[in-house]
């Protein structure tokens, strides 16, 4: 298993880097790329730690070598919020980069397994779509928008609130990744029951946790260490699907005849990808409404994704 983190110097990148090392199978490849001249540091700071996941890093110009028979590549690249920026303020600046490192994926590992994370989620994951049509390699089953840190955070949220062991709650969250797009379908819930009360301060604390993190760090970027966890587990959904295991994990991909272009499911993970795109099930009539409300808004961030390939 060969994995790629591109933006691995970051924030994300090296919490995400670390868990990594410190779990992905044994004679798995770890290819740290990034801008910023300290990665061959964190790879040879990460190298130090005793699993069998032999890690390499590469900079500035090395995206080639980076890229050459990955399997599955994760990307944190590009910048954060600052307090007061929406996700969609970053859309100018993270848009060509996300661009410059798909293109990067269609010369060194067309098939691999492709996990974003750079925002605005809801539009970079349609630029990497369309750089990929463009180029004739586009397979859906194989892109991913990662929503895994709006799951665990549902998750955290609903332990704490209900006095739950967190590892015993699972919480779908279906949509995009920003504000109102963010829907967590509490009335899912197993063996938990929500007042309306509680459904109507829970879903906009889940929506606007992203914020909360903003806020708190105050300007000092936005969340990285819960991402870094997300997305590790999200990788490990990745390859347990590429080694045959029968996995299910949400996450926002390309829906023929859905809701919208890309939305936020469950799937049914395996060695090609996404196996089946599953049903998110009934919604109450709150959940029906609030994803109705949202859907302008992520059609239009999805829309400026296509554009930005094909305007
Ligand atoms: P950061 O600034 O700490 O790290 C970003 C890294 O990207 C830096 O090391 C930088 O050098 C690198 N980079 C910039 N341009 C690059 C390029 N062209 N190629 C390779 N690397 C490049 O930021 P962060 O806190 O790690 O956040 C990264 C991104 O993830 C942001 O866009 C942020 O909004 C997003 N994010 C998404 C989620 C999510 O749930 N999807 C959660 C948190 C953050
Ligand atoms: C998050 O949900 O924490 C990330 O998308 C980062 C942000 O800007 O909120």
């Amino acid at each position: 298993m060969k994995v790629a983190v591109l933006g691995a110097a970051g924030g994300i990148g090296q919490a995400l880097s670390l868990l990594l090392k410190t779990s992905l199978p044994a004679g798995s490849e770890l290819s740290l790329y990034d801008v910023a001249p300290v990665v061959p540091g964190v790879a040879v700071d990460l190298s130090h730690i005793p699993t069998d996941v032999k890690v390499e890093g590469f900079g500035a110009d090395s995206l080639d070598a980076a890229l050459a028979g990955c399997d599955i590549v994760l990307i944190p690249a590009g910048m954060p919020r600052k307090p007061g920026m929406d996700r969609a303020d970053l859309f100018n600046v993270n848009a060509g980069i996300i661009k410059t490192l798909a293109e990067g994926i269609v010369k060194n590992c067309p098939k691999a397994l492709v996990g974003i994370i750079t925002n605005p989620v809801n539009g970079t994951v349609p630029i990497v779509a369309e750089v990929f049509k463009k180029a004739g390699t586009y397979d859906a089953n194989r892109v991913f928008g990662i929503t895994t840190l709006d799951v665990i955070r549902s998750e955290a949220f609903v332990a704490e609130l209900k006095g739950l062991s967190a590892t015993d709650v699972k919480v779908p969250v279906i949509g995009g990744h920003s504000g109102t797009t963010i829907l967590p379908l509490l009335s899912q819930v197993e063996g938990v029951t929500f007042t309306d009360e509680e459904v109507a301060a829970l879903t906009p604390r889940i929506q606007n946790a992203g914020t909360e993190v903003v806020n708190a760090k105050a300007g000092g970027g936005s969340a990285t260490l819960s991402m870094g966890a997300a997305a590790a587990r999200f990788c490990m959904s990745l390859v347990k699907g590429l080694q045959g295991e029968e996995v299910v994990d949400y996450a926002y991909v390309a829906v023929e005849n859905g809701d919208a272009a890309y939305f936020a499911h469950p799937v049914r993970l395996g060695k090609n990808g996404v196996e089946e795109i599953l049903s998110y099930g009934e919604l109450s009539a709150f959940e029906e409404q609030a994803k109705n409300d949202m859907l302008a808004t992520l059609n239009k961030d999805i829309q400026e994704g296509v554009d930005f390939i094909n305007g």
